[in-house]
């Protein structure tokens, strides 16, 4: 458990509660170890993450996160920033798809950013590309050019990049209503051309039962907000689907509502399936340390470990249903708080959870 900074302890604390109370209650045998990450590590060891703590991360089942960064790191050398702990991360343990769930609560039909008719039910599932694209290609930096300063980064991807993921894509959306829409900007970007024809020839060769169709990413973002139920699976590469989460986050009434899986490829010879799990939001300091941090897009995201990495179904359900139960009761942190309900912290969403979860057992 790498809880990183600003709320990321917070509500990894909540996390906490539900696996003590698992490993005492439903007998599961967890064993959790805590390490650092982001500032929290810089600050103790001058990097965002250490060897050792990848090794252990790349040894363990699965990784849970909390959220790094913040202001006092803002002027860290951008290789030691607490960001650069997370994308080593991900990096190095090879998660390329990151399954991000936009999925609305009945509960919370009022807190969205738009109309009820719009985000009733409403069920999306953005698969963004994690591990290349303009986060990581080179060359990137500073230089000076016939005396003209510049700043830039490289778009970039192969063809196994774009295939595996666009796969990832094409089996889930087999699972649901069997259509993918992959999003780029073709129309502008010469890696959008090459992506568009990647996914087209995944889907030719492997998956011509899937319904497919490609957007633009300027048109996907106006899309998402004027009628995000023609939505199934949405494929997309890291920037992009880095920005279109965050936006399918309002949909379900708060970025602190968004989980995460960020998964790599199956080890034929193990079966092992390396695996992190993330909140889509970051470490919040505009509320860290008060108590107002809503702890369910990470609790989401544990509920997705169990499900992904353990196959432990029934537990994962339980901790669904319990968030339902917990928001239909009325309870509600700041960033979902609307007339009518009983606004809780951070805590107290935690321990309303375990009560529901008690029940459910
Ligand atoms: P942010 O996601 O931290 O916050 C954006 C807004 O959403 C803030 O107003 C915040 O209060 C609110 N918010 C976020 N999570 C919430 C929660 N669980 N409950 C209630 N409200 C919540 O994004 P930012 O402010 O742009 O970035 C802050 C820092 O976090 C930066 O250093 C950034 O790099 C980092 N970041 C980290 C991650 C990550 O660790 N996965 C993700 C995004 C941003
Ligand atoms: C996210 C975050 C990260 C990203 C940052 C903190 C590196 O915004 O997980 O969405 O851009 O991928
Ligand atoms: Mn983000």
């Amino acid at each position: 458990m790498l809880a990183g900074d600003g709320i990321g302890p917070e509500v990894m604390a909540e996390v906490k509660k539900v696996i003590d109370w698992s490993n005492d209650k439903r007998d599961t045998g967890f064993q959790v170890e805590d390490d650092l990450v982001g500032g929290a590590c810089y600050d103790a060891h001058g990097c965002a993450v250490t060897d050792e703590t990848m090794e252990k991360a790349l040894a363990a089942d699965a990784v849970m996160l909390g959220a790094v960064g913040g202001p006092k790191w803002d002027n860290v050398a951008r290789e030691h920033r607490p960001e650069a702990g997370l994308l080593r991360l991900r990096k190095d343990m090879d998660l390329f798809a990151n399954l991000r769930p936009a999925l609305v609560f009945d509960a919370l039909i009022d807190s969205s950013s738009l109309k009820p008719e719009l985000v009733r039910g409403l069920d999306i599932m953005i698969v963004r590309e994690l591990t290349a694209g303009v986060y990581f290609g080179e060359p990137r930096g500073e230089d000076v050019r016939n005396g003209v300063r510049y700043g830039f980064d490289t778009q970039i991807y192969s063809e196994h990049e774009i295939d595996r993921v666009a796969r990832v894509a094409f089996e889930l959306a087999k699972k649901r209503s069997n259509k993918v829409t992959s999003v780029e900007k073709a129309n502008v970007m010469e890696s959008g051309v090459f992506w568009r024809k990647i996914v087209n020839e995944v889907h030719a060769a492997d998956y011509a039962d899937v319904e497919l169709g490609h957007m633009y990413a300027d048109n996907c973002a106006m899309q998402l907000v004027r009628w995000p139920a023609q939505f199934d699976v949405i494929v997309t590469d890291n920037l992009f689907g880095d920005l279109l989460s965050d936006c399918a986050a309002m949909l379900t009434g708060s970025l602190g509502m968004l989980p995460s899986a960020s998964l790599g490829a199956k080890d034929e010879k193990t079966g092992k399936i390396p695996a992190m799990y993330e909140p889509v939001h970051g470490s919040a300091p505009d509320i860290a340390g008060q108590g107002k941090a809503n702890p369910l897009a990470t609790l989401l995201s544990y509920s997705m470990m169990l499900r992904y990495s353990f196959d432990m179904t029934e537990d994962a359900d339980h901790l669904d249903n319990a968030v339902q139960n917990v928001l239909a009761r009325g309870l509600r942190t700041a960033d979902i708080m609307s007339d009518g309900m009983t606004q809780v912290s951070t805590s107290g969403m935690g321990d309303a959870l375990i009560e529901e979860l008690e029940k459910l057992s």
